[in-house]
């Protein structure tokens, strides 16, 4: 008996970056991008096309560049957004439109002020147009989950009339709970007229906490499409977690097989977990706390006695999946100042990375210069050279010199050397810490003082030697801009993650990318 495929939805780059604070350039969209082909999404949710220029330009180049996944972008159920949506998709192979319309008694009341039978009709136009744009459409009736039955059925049964092949059951406000949410997709499975033909699609939140445990009830009942974000980024609490669902599909095959006899899988090529969720952590800023599921720091460490003596005796005393299933461990192999430039590339290539003639010369020489300070160079260590070297912006401002002195006593002061355009400005400033006061100094030396939102540094690796991860958070004029900064030492990473941030900000400015609208879902 043939096991049965749950397609994966990825929407990282659309619901994923309306979470609050993260906010990607289209060239780190991309990359992301790129890394969910190589996971093996099946659908990739680029954007919401028309609520900005960013967003339209993001999808349509996902649309043009990236192969392999269909490419979807969001619309509202009216012509406007769907003709912006149908226009950004037109590059792809394979292209969706994802209208919506909100179903709930709240919503329409409130928010649409429809009554019921005018959202009907424009959910009806809504898909009929769309289909005449694209061959797969997908429809949602937003907070699905708290709308009335007899309407849902209705009204799901009415776009599969007009062309809807997935209907996605949005959990849009993360109310329910997974016994109930299994109960509803069982109950719209047999009796949606027409659903049969149809994949049953989940949208969950995680407002409560079980934004994955009713994706995966939701697949026990019959859906075959998850939607999801990777580390489970997305609005308020976040969406389900990509890794999380994946993993529950391949770990417990044995508890889905009461739907599917032949048992469940995805297209995910679950090695590829880990790399995408360091990705997304890196270039949204978005640090994964320890005891996070599957892809966190702890996921696969043992500490107490009794559990490390276990495993040590056998693995699945204590391990329901190998951290090599997701990616992690395997052959760690460590680098130092003596490996040559070959060995360098080879283990970039082993770790995914194909990088450009001048890519390599720069992240060459930081990876040297870090192997003087650090003598052991490890994967985790190098994917984090690469990142900062691949994912540069133009230094419009270049810090030079930085020295900083602080201690029991005395005055944090910070004097800063920056070379922009030519020209070198100097400053020096003092501050409550070590960090307050490198950052006036740049400020200062720069001219410019956005807002610091958010600043976190993490080891990215274990040891007094670590090498520390800077990342920051700025805003001006309510658009957000993060940078990121590493060395061995913090106060430095912290400078260069600001500068960095600053540098985004600037070239962001410089390109008059229009900001985003948040049209309101
Ligand atoms: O949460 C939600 O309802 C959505 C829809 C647009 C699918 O994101
Ligand atoms: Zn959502």
């Amino acid at each position: 008996m043939s096991e049965e495929k749950v397609l994966i939805f990825d929407t990282t780059l659309r619901d994923g970056e309306q979470s609050p604070g993260a906010s990607l350039s289209i060239a780190e969209k991309l990359d992301i991008a790129r890394q969910l082909a190589v996971l093996g999404v099946d659908i990739i949710e680029a954007g919401f096309p028309v609520s900005s220029q960013v967003q339209f330009e993001a999808t349509r180049l996902v649309a043009e560049q990236i192969e392999g996944p269909v490419i979807a972008g969001l619309a509202r159920a009216n012509k406007g957004d769907i003709e912006s949506a149908a226009k950004a998709l037109a590059p792809a192979k394979k292209k969706r439109i994802h209208t919506f319309i909100a179903t709930s008694p709240v919503h329409m009341e409130h928010k649409l002020k429809r009554k019921p039978g005018e959202v009907l009709k424009m959910a009806v136009e809504a898909v009929k147009f769309a289909k005449s744009c694209v061959d797969d459409v997908e429809f949602s009736p937003e907070d699905a989950c708290r709308s009335e039955m007899p309407f849902l059925i209705e009204i799901l049964a009415a776009v599969i009339e007009a062309g809807a092949t997935t209907l996605n059951i949005p959990d849009t406000v993360g109310y329910v709970m997974p016994y109930e949410y299994g109960r509803m997709i069982a109950q719209l499975k047999s009796d949606v007229p027409g659903m049969e033909n149809c994949i049953i699609s989940t949208h969950c939140h995680n407002d409560l906490g079980m934004a994955v445990a009713n994706s995966l009830a939701a697949v026990r009942n019959g859906a075959r499409q998850v939607e999801c974000t990777v580390n489970g980024l997305g609005e308020r609490a976040g969406n389900a977690a990509l890794e999380e669902v994946v993993m529950g599909i391949r770990t417990r095959p044995d508890f889905f097989a009461i739907q599917s006899p032949g048992g469940l899988t995805t297209n995910i090529r679950t090695t590829e977990i880990y790399r995408t969720s360091q990705l997304v952590s890196q270039l949204t800023g978005f640090v994964i706390q320890p005891n996070k599921a599957v892809v966190g720091a702890n996921a696969f460490a043992h500490e107490a006695g009794v559990h490390v003596d276990g495993v040590l005796k056998e693995r699945t005393t204590y391990e329901i999946m190998t951290p090599e299933s997701i990616g992690l461990g395997g052959s760690r192999m460590v680098l130092g100042r003596h490996t040559g430039r070959h060995g360098f590339v080879d283990r970039c290539r082993q770790l995914g990375f194909t990088l450009k003639e001048e890519e390599i010369e720069h992240a060459y020489q930081r990876f040297l210069d870090i192997a003087d300070k650090k003598k052991e160079v490890f994967d985790e260590d190098l994917a984090a050279i690469v990142n900062e070297e691949i994912h540069v912006v133009e230094h419009i401002f270049d810090l030079q010199y930085l020295h900083v002195a602080s201690g029991t006593g005395t005055l944090p002061t910070a004097s800063v050397r920056i070379v922009t355009q030519g020209e070198t400005k100097q400053a020096a400033a003092c501050g409550d810490g070590p960090v307050d006061a490198a950052y006036e100094a740049i400020r200062e030396a720069t001219g410019l003082s956005p807002k610091l939102e958010n600043y976190t540094i993490r080891a990215v690796t274990g040891g007094k030697e670590a090498l520390g991860e800077a990342t920051v958070r700025i805003s001006e004029d309510g658009r957000k801009f993060i940078g990121r900064g590493i060395s061995t030492d913090i106060i430095e990473a912290s400078a260069k993650a600001y500068v960095d941030a600053i540098n985004r900000m600037v070239s962001a400015k410089k390109q008059s990318e229009e900001p985003d609208l948040k049209v309101e879902l």
